[in-house]
C-alpha cells in the first residue's frame, strides 16, 4: 500500500481518488470534497507547503488534477525535492498554458488544426475581422477554466467579445492576447493518452457535451457530461487522430526541448476534411475521467509511476458503456449562488462524484458550478443512460440544472 497526494478537489479529483483507492492505496487530497473524506485525508495547505507535507507524511506519489498547478510548475518544484510527482513539467504544460504556443506549435509542424491569427493589439484583432466569415471562434490565450473561448456569430457581436476580453478583462490576463480562429465544423471528441516523451498509449475516446443546455444550446461550460463509447467516431479515425496529432505533437515538443510526460488530452473535431485539433489539455478531462475511469481495468497508480520512469504500459479495459450526467449551479456558467442542500445523495446507485460541494453543519451544500456528477456503466449505452437520469431524480437540491440528452448522439 502506497500513499498518494492528489491535488485538485474536484470531481476529477474525486475519480482519480476514488480508483486510487481502490487499488488500495492510502489517499490525501489537497482541499476539501466531503466525498472523498468518506475515504481519504483531505487538507488544507498553501501551495508552498506541499513539498514539506509530502516530506512530513511519507508520500509516495502526487498525482497532480487540474492544469494551473502543472502551468504554474508544480512538477519542476516537487522534483528538486525528490518527491515523485505524475504530470508535465512547466516547459510541457505550456501546450495547455498558451494558446498561441500551441496554435504556432501545430503551425510549425503541420498538425492539423483550425486556420488562425494571433493578435496582442485589440485595434489590429477588429481590422482583420472585418474580413471574416462568421461565424469565428475566439480564444483567450491563457487558461481560463475551459471557458476562455467565445463562438462569435456575427462582426458585431465579435467586436463586444473581444472588447470584453480584451479591456474589460473578462478572463483576467489570461485574455491580453487572443487566439482568432476559423469555425470547425464536425463531430468532436476528446483522445486522452498517457505519454513519456514518444511513447504513447491513447485510452479509450469520450465525448463531452460542452454546451450548457440541450440540444448544444446555451454557453459553453467546461462539460455538462460525458460518455463513452462514441459509435460515430471509428478506429480508423483515431488512428487518424494518433498518427497525424498525438505523434507528431509529443515529437514537436521533443524538438522544442519540451519533452512531455503525463496525460495529454487532444479536443478533436472530425470535419469534412480530416480530424483537427481543438485545443490540447496537458491532464485529464473533467467531465472525461470521471467515466474513463470507471472503464479501466489497469492500475492508475502503477501506470503513473511507469510513465514517470519511462517504462512500457499496458492498458486493459471493461467493455461497458458509461455515461456522466453533470448537476449544476443555475446560472452556471455565469453567475450562480451557492450553499443549498443536497438531499438524496444516499439513494444513489451508480458512481457520484462530488465536484463543487462542501460540508455545513453536518449537511452536504453546492459550493460551485458544477457539483455533482452522477455516473453510471451498463452493458448498453441505452441502460447506462436510464441508469443515470433515474438516479438523478433521486437527488432533491433547489438550485441544480442537468442536460437531458448526454450521450443520446450515439444512440440515434
Ligand atoms: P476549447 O476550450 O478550446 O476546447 O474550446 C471549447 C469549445 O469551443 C470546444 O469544445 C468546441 O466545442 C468549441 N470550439 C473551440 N474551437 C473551435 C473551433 N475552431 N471551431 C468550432 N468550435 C470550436
Ligand atoms: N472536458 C474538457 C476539459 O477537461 O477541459
Amino acid at each position: 500500500m502506497s500513499r498518494v497526494l492528489v491535488l485538485g478537489n474536484g470531481g476529477r479529483e474525486h475519480a482519480i481518488s476514488y480508483k486510487l483507492f481502490n487499488e488500495g492505496h492510502d489517499i490525501f487530497m489537497l482541499g476539501q470534497n466531503p466525498g472523498v473524506a468518506k475515504f481519504g485525508t483531505c487538507v488544507e495547505i498553501s501551495e508552498d507547503q506541499i513539498a514539506e507535507f509530502c516530506k512530513n507524511n511519507i508520500i509516495d506519489l502526487v498525482f497532480v488534477g487540474p492544469e494551473k498547478y502543472l502551468v504554474d510548475g508544480i512538477v519542476d518544484k516537487l522534483e528538486n525535492e525528490q518527491i515523485r510527482v505524475f504530470g508535465p513539467n512547466k516547459r510541457a504544460a505550456i501546450l495547455e498554458g498558451s494558446k498561441s504556443f500551441s496554435k504556432n506549435l501545430m503551425k510549425k509542424y503541420y498538425i492539423p488544426t483550425a486556420k488562425f491569427e494571433i493578435f496582442e493589439k485589440i485595434e489590429e484583432a477588429k481590422e482583420y475581422l472585418k474580413n471574416l466569415d462568421f461565424p469565428i471562434v475566439i480564444k483567450a490565450d491563457g487558461i481560463a477554466s475551459g471557458k476562455g473561448v467565445i463562438i462569435a456569430e456575427s462582426y458585431e457581436s465579435s467586436i463586444s467579445d473581444l472588447e470584453e476580453i480584451m479591456i474589460n478583462n473578462k478572463f483576467n490576463d489570461a485574455g491580453k492576447k487572443v487566439v482568432i480562429e476559423e469555425f470547425l465544423v464536425g463531430e468532436e471528441f476528446s483522445l486522452m493518452c498517457f505519454v513519456s516523451g514518444n511513447k504513447v498509449y491513447p485510452m479509450k475516446i469520450a465525448q463531452d457535451h460542452k454546451r450548457a443546455f440541450d440540444n448544444d444550446e446555451g454557453l459553453n461550460t467546461g462539460g455538462m457530461g460525458a460518455y463513452l463509447p462514441i459509435k460515430h467516431i471509428t478506429e480508423e479515425d483515431v488512428k487518424e487522430a494518433v498518427d497525424k496529432i498525438i505523434i507528431p505533437t509529443v515529437e514537436a515538443m521533443i524538438s522544442e526541448n519540451r519533452e512531455f510526460k503525463g496525460i495529454l488530452f487532444a479536443g478533436l473535431m472530425k470535419t469534412a476534411d480530416g480530424i483537427k485539433t481543438i485545443e490540447y489539455n496537458v491532464r485529464f478531462g473533467d467531465p472525461e475521467s470521471e467515466i474513463i475511469l470507471q472503464s479501466m481495468n489497469s492500475s492508475l497508480f502503477d501506470i503513473a509511476n511507469d510513465i514517470i520512469d519511462g517504462n512500457d504500459i499496458n492498458l486493459e479495459w471493461d467493455d461497458k458503456s458509461h455515461v456522466g450526467v453533470v448537476l449544476a449551479s443555475k446560472g452556471y456558467p455565469e453567475i450562480y449562488e451557492n450553499g443549498y442542500e443536497i438531499l438524496g445523495l444516499e439513494k444513489i446507485e451508480s458512481q457520484i462524484f462530488y465536484m463543487g460541494t462542501k460540508e455545513l453543519n453536518g449537511k452536504i451544500v453546492t459550493n460551485g458550478g458544477r457539483v455533482l456528477i452522477v455516473c453510471a456503466s451498463a452493458h448498453t449505452l441505452e441502460e447506462a443512460i436510464e441508469k443515470a437520469y433515474k438516479d438523478i431524480e433521486k437527488i432533491e437540491c433547489d438550485n441544480l440544472y442537468y442536460r437531458n440528452d448526454i450521450g443520446h448522439l450515439s444512440l440515434k
